[in-house]
């Protein structure tokens, strides 16, 4: 295990579990449509690329980097876009990919976007879920695991741009980032 992980919260083989469940789950749910799954780097790189793997449906990915005004405005909806989507997604079923949701504050400004687009659906589709400290009133409509109140990293999340690579989910040590 990596030294600065105080301990595993999700083992790879819970994170396969998790991505099983989704890719039935969304395989069904998507029968006879071509949805597009927006991953939003860079956390969420890891989890789609296993999700979709667990899809025999059509589907297609595209992928965006935004960043969000966090909590400096009370305005939804500001979102800084670092990298667009390549296609357009008018008339399209959209799946967003989120490693994570946390604050709320980067989908709901992402979903705010995506209503100007003429989508023809969105639905968000998140590894972790964490709750306690939400700001917007978002939720994943397919949740992987649920997130407890600690510093994690792994499976795609980083901590000052590292661990992503790490195949599990864990805690970070409180040493490293005091
Ligand atoms: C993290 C995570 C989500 C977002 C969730 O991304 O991957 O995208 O924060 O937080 P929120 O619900 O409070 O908005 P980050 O901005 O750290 O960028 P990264 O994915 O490139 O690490
Ligand atoms: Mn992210
Ligand atoms: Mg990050």
């Amino acid at each position: 295990m990596n030294q600065d992980i105080q301990r595993v919260l999700y083992t790879a083989e819970d994170l396969a579990a998790a991505n099983q469940r989704l890719g039935r789950q969304l395989a069904q749910d998507y029968a006879g449509k071509q949805p597009i799954f927006v991953c939003i780097l860079k956390g969420a790189v890891v989890f789609l690329t296993d999700l979709m793997r667990q899809i025999p449906t059509e589907l297609s990915v595209d992928f965006m980097d935004v960043s969000s005004y966090n909590g400096q405005t009370s305005s939804s909806g500001a979102v800084k876009i670092l990298k667009d989507l390549d296609v357009s997604v008018a008339g399209r079923d959209v799946i967003f990919v989120e490693d994570i949701v946390d604050t709320g504050i980067t989908l709901q400004a992402l979903m705010e976007l995506f209503k100007t687009r003429k989508v023809k659906s969105m639905k968000l589709v998140a590894m972790l879920d964490k709750k306690m400290h939400r700001q917007r009133e978002v939720q994943p409509d397919y949740v992987g695991l649920e997130c407890p109140d600690e510093f994690i990293v792994g499976y795609g999340m980083d901590y000052q741009d590292k661990y992503r690579n790490l195949p599990y989910i864990g805690i970070l040590k409180p040493d490293v980032y005091k």
